[in-house]
């Protein structure tokens, strides 16, 4: 089925310059970027974001990490985009994620992993409306 993914470049991937790097293994992939932008969180932003994360003991280092530095947030779309996107990304642990994964090249602890991607249709459509507006995803037309 045709769906959209929420995508991150988190603050250590912004720092390590592979912006562009990430956005062509996304392209070469298939998958569309229809909304893209750069934000720096607040604390506020990311505990939201965050929110299912709130009881978990990494919630406060994740909260940390996330503000400290910017990202590139995106709206992916494409042909099973919530799985091809998660099997770009690689495991969430760097250790456990297949070669030639994002993770896999780009992160080398599970607390600093470079990407972040939704892992299912419903916290798909909730990730997206945390960071964009309707006017704000701009599918394509040619
Ligand atoms: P992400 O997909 O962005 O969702 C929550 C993040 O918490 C996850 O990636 C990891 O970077 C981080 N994290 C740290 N420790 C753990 C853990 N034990 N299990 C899952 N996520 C963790």
């Amino acid at each position: 089925a045709l769906e959209r993914t929420l995508s991150i470049i988190k603050p250590d991937a912004v720092a390590k310059n592979l912006i562009g790097a990430i956005y062509t293994r996304f392209e070469s992939a298939g998958l569309r970027i229809v909304a893209s932008k750069m934000m720096h969180l607040s604390k506020e932003q990311a505990e939201g974001f965050y929110a299912e994360h709130s009881e978990r003991p990494f919630f406060g280092a994740l909260v940390e990490f996330m503000t400290s530095g910017p990202i590139v947030v995106q709206v992916l779309e494409g042909e099973e985009a919530i799985l091809k996107n998660r099997e770009i990304m690689g495991a969430t642990n760097p250790a456990d994620a297949l070669a030639g994964t994002l993770r896999a090249d780009y992160a080398e602890t599970i607390d600093e992993n470079a990407v972040h991607g939704s892992d299912a249709p419903e916290t798909a459509a909730r990730e997206i409306a945390y960071f964009f507006s309707d006017e704000e995803i701009c599918p394509r037309t040619r």
